[in-house]
């Protein structure tokens, strides 16, 4: 039900060129590194931002599940004009794929309502991805939802294919897409185990009662 394979990209084909291109600096804006010493300031902030576009909102333990173990994957636009305020923000993981290729993940990304449009979401998730090469990672993943028009726009134009679409993925029941970006040429047929160390057993992507086993779509549910 969930997988479509016309949907699935090329695994010979990857990333050609560096994303720094679509990097755009709109002015007053400038982009931070998260780092642990920033939390007092930044997470409220940045659990505000997300959750007002959330339809349920994350726990402060999925941010710090991210934020602990992945800090200088999430990147921050600050607005420079207004007590370097957050403006934007990506979040996201990087770890072995069910023992197969190293996967970036993005799960989260917002950017502030007055602030969008300037080209600030594409420049963190350039950012993001750009470490994450930087990082060896083999392909990247997330899943948003398919009537986010601005999100699949962003995303395909830095070079994401649609490999599944997800049907009722969202509690809300909406459907979505996952999105992939490889990275290096024939990571798509890199083998993985079924089931891995740190991974809920997953009951294969067509069971809807499944579908939200798997570890990393737990923490991606509402907003990637
Ligand atoms: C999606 C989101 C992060 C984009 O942030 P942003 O900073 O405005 O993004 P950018 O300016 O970098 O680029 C957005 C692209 O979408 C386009 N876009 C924006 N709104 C659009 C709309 N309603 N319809 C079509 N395209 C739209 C922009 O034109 C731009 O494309 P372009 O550069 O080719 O013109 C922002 O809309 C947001 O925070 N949405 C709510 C949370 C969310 O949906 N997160 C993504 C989950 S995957």
């Amino acid at each position: 039900m969930s997988s479509d394979v016309s949907l699935a990209p090329n695994p010979e084909s990857k990333v050609e060129n560096p994303s720094a291109y679509f990097q755009k600096h709109p002015p007053g804006i400038t982009y931070v590194q998260y780092s642990l010493d920033k939390e007092t300031e930044y997470l409220p902030q940045i659990r505000e931002l997300i959750s007002k576009d959330l339809s349920e909102p994350y726990s402060i333990y999925v941010y710090r599940y991210f934020l602990y173990q992945w800090a200088e994957l999430c990147f921050m636009a600050l607005d420079t004009t207004d007590n370097n305020k957050l403006a934007g923000v990506v979040i996201c993981k990087l770890e072995p794929h069910r023992g197969g290729p190293l996967r970036g993940y993005i799960a989260m990304l917002a950017t502030k309502d007055s602030f969008r449009g300037k080209g600030i979401a594409t420049t963190l998730v350039s950012k993001a991805i750009d470490l994450m090469i930087e990082k060896d990672a083999d392909e990247i993943a997330l899943e948003t939802e398919e009537t986010n028009t601005a999100a699949m726009k962003l995303y395909e134009r830095l070079g994401f294919l649609r490999s599944k679409k997800l049907h009722r993925y969202y509690l809300n029941g909406n459907s979505a897409y996952r999105l992939l970006l490889y990275l290096k040429e024939g990571v798509g047929s890199m083998p993985t185990d079924e089931y891995s160390y740190g991974d809920i057993p997953f009951h294969g992507e067509d069971d809807q009662a499944h579908q939200h086993q798997d570890a990393q779509d737990i923490f991606s549910q509402g907003i990637v």
